[in-house]
């Protein structure tokens, strides 16, 4: 993806220039720059090229215009579309868009048959099919990068499988859980994250074209050949609809806001685990950075940079939904605001994604320092309550008895699995020897119930994430 700014670097044109090669660009004013897009929009060409070429096709097919026009477009096209590989392309403001672009240089390359380019077709239904056919790519994009996260998180889960850690709730320290069931909370957003992208790709998988300004088009198109021609699985049934929506780009940036919200929770996590006070984990160094004047310092520089561009995501979305709230059908110029926040979108999900990849695998667990954690005084409180419960003690009396032996181990500082007998009894007789069996392995293992933490739960859930993985490969 071409992130530049080039549109500062490239001197308006004269007027008297741009009408002398026959191309009528309206209002040229002190003020032109403000409609011009070819800087930003630029970024579609291959899929603008792609749908002149197949409408050129289309319309030869259809007798609309000669096969030697089309032939000769396809041609030029193809030499615009090396040129702007190259960076030879002569972009030039003064002509607006991308689409104007094209066009002008098309004529400079082929002469008048690049007139007939146009012909049954309108810049409204064009842009529509460009951020259509870019969509399903970065979608496919998108979805093969999460796979590689969820490849990421799995590989971790099976590294550290039987690791036991503290599982927190209110940042408090709860019940032992393994390190593996936490990673693979993180498999299921992705997975979900994963669903909405498909989604989002199958509403983006119809063909605009044919619509024209919005009305439909005078001509004999045949718009189910242009739909194969570009792949896609249907037309649209509405011309109006067509040229004016947007929602698949709203529906990839909320998808794109959600994934980025779990990028930014899962940050959160590894910047406090990486603390000293948690010291739970060690990211590689390529992914922390030194602090200028504290040398001790291994700052989760990445972590914390996704946390901070998941509100850029969030801000995009709000922008675009902004920007479409008040539109009357059809095209409405304002539309033209939807790619800007859409490409930061695109970008910055896409190297976040590629952070994470490439992150995750490097990061090391302090397993012994989590499993000390996780077999802690009051990490077994509940299942010294659940123990009360297997002698017949009636869950809600356990659990009052379980809090005043906590506020009582707290008081004289005692790790509650260091209390003699003789003091447990002495709040419930129905405490044996066998409390201490209770360890955070023996808590992790009982809960032995579907999507529950147990070794046996787990290595379950890994195979079929692995499962899951081995079907989809990169797609969705
Ligand atoms: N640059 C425009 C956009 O992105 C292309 C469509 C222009 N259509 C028009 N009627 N001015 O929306």
């Amino acid at each position: 993806m071409d992130g530049r700014c080039f549109f500062a670097s490239i001197p308006q044109q004269p007027l008297s220039a741009v009408l002398a090669r026959g191309i009528v660009v309206c209002c040229m004013s002190q003020f032109s720059a403000y409609t011009v897009s070819i800087h930003y929009d630029r970024r579609l060409y291959r899929q603008d090229i792609a749908g002149s070429i197949a409408h050129a096709r289309m319309l030869a097919r259809q007798g609309i215009i000669s096969d030697e026009d089309s032939a000769s477009i396809a041609e030029g096209l193809g030499r615009i579309q090396l040129e702007i590989q190259a960076d030879e392309f002569p972009w030039d403001p003064s002509l607006e868009d991308l689409h104007m672009n094209i066009e002008r240089r098309l004529h400079d390359l082929i002469g008048p048959a690049a007139g007939r380019l146009h012909t049954g077709r309108s810049r409204n239904d064009q842009i529509a099919l460009d951020m259509r056919l870019y969509t399903r790519e970065v979608v496919e994009e998108v979805i093969s990068g999460l796979r590689q996260v969820q490849r990421a998180l799995l590989g971790l889960a099976r590294r550290y499988q039987p690791v036991v850690m503290p599982g927190y709730t209110h940042l408090q320290r709860a019940q032992p859980v393994l390190f593996a069931h936490h990673m693979l909370a993180y498999f299921e957003m992705f997975q979900r994250d994963i669903g909405r992208f498909g989604d989002c790709r199958r509403r983006a998988d119809v063909l605009p074209l044919g619509s024209g300004a919005l009305a439909g088009v005078p001509y004999p198109t045949d718009r189910e050949f242009l739909a194969k021609e570009l792949g896609f699985s249907g037309i649209s049934a509405n011309s109006m609809d067509a040229v004016s929506d947007r929602d698949f780009v709203v529906e990839f940036m909320a998808a794109s806001a959600l994934g980025m919200m779990h990028f930014s929770r899962m940050s959160e996590e590894l910047i406090i685990w990486s603390s000293g006070e948690f010291g739970f984990v060690r990211l590689a160094e390529e992914f922390t950075t030194g602090s200028s004047i504290m040398p001790q310092k291994r700052n989760p520089d990445f972590a914390e940079l996704a946390r901070g561009k998941t509100g850029r995501v969030y801000g995009d979305l709000m922008g675009l939904l902004t920007t479409l709230k008040g539109l009357p059908l059809t095209y409405n110029r304002d539309l033209q605001e939807d790619k800007e926040g859409f490409f930061d979108t695109v970008d910055t999900l896409h190297t976040t994604i590629q952070v994470f990849a490439a992150m995750l695998p490097g990061m090391e667990l302090q397993s012994e320092r989590v499993e000390s954690l996780a077999g802690e005084s009051g990490m077994l409180a509940t299942d010294l309550a659940d123990y009360l419960v297997g002698k017949g003690v009636p869950f809600r009396e356990a659990h009052g008895i379980m809090r005043a032996l906590c506020r009582h181990c707290d008081e004289r500082e005692i790790h509650l699995l260091h209390l003699p007998l003789a003091e447990y009894r002495e709040f419930s007789t129905h405490f044996a020897a066998d409390v201490y069996d209770i360890t955070a392995a023996a808590s992790a293992a009982a809960r032995d119930n579907p999507g529950g933490t147990a070794p046996s739960r787990v290595a379950q859930a890994l195979d079929l994430a692995e499962q899951i993985l081995e079907e989809t490969g990169n797609g969705a």
